[in-house]
């Protein structure tokens, strides 16, 4: 499974690439108000960062289909052809994939909340499908198993698309998808680094420092023997 990270700060993105396995960099309209910059000026940083084989996720907002393929064609012009443009789920937005998919724009189809949406989205050509896991428990549904569904939907087809599982609230969703054998997830910063965050670890490491301590001194690695 593929790791993104879910957020615009240029420092938070620079720290978990230097600390984790990540493979790109998810954005949407809210992420990027949060940093307070210019959208374009914020993601050419972070696809400095990510470099171009970083897979960079940029949402299209308009809300008639002809200007979010516009606005595709800008978002590609600006970030490099391999930038995803994120698609809302929407009629409007299916009608823009459609014609995505002709042009050969790398899109995915996001704001999903059902296995429908999911399912047409992939169906219009999308490369990834993106429900929003805990927006549908928040809604009384079950986002883990909304996923899961999709993802068996996309596959009993035979669609060439998978999904960038998204909106996570603990590390335990991300497993759980993980074991699954979805495409890809698209996870918070705080929540990539709670994927190691545990006491147990903490002192089973310093447990074994301290014995190497004790039989090497204060400070030797086996560098220094
Ligand atoms: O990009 C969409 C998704 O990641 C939203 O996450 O935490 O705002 O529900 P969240």
């Amino acid at each position: 499974m593929k790791l993104c990270i879910d957020d615009a700060n240029v420092e938070r993105i620079r720290h978990i690439y230097a600390y984790f396995p990540v493979d790109g960099v998810s954005t949407n309209p809210s992420i990027l108000a949060k940093t307070g910059r210019t959208p374009y000026e914020v993601l050419k940083e972070i696809r400095s960062i990510i470099g171009e084989e970083g897979e960079l996720f940029v949402q299209a907002t308009a809300q008639k289909a002809e200007a979010m393929v516009e606005e595709a064609h800008r978002i590609v012009k600006e970030l490099g052809e391999t930038t995803l443009v994120k698609v809302p789920c929407t009629p409007e937005g299916f009608k823009a994939m459609k014609g995505l998919h002709e042009e050969g724009i790398r899109f995915i189809g996001t704001a999903i909340y059902t296995t429908m949406q999911g399912w047409l989205a992939a169906k219009c050509g999308a490369e990834y499908v993106a429900p929003y896991v805990n927006r549908i428990d928040n809604m009384g549904f079950d986002g883990i198993q909304v996923s899961k569904d999709i993802h068996d939907a996309i596959s009993g087809s035979g669609f060439d698309s998978g999904l960038l599982a998204a909106s996570f609230k603990n590390s335990q969703q991300v497993l759980e998808l993980a074991k699954y054998g979805v495409k890809a997830a698209t996870v918070a910063p705080d929540i990539i680094e709670g994927l190691v965050k545990n006491a147990a670890i903490d002192a089973a490491i310093r447990t074994f420092t301290e014995d190497f301590e004790g039989l090497c001194g204060k400070g030797k690695t086996m560098a220094d023997l």
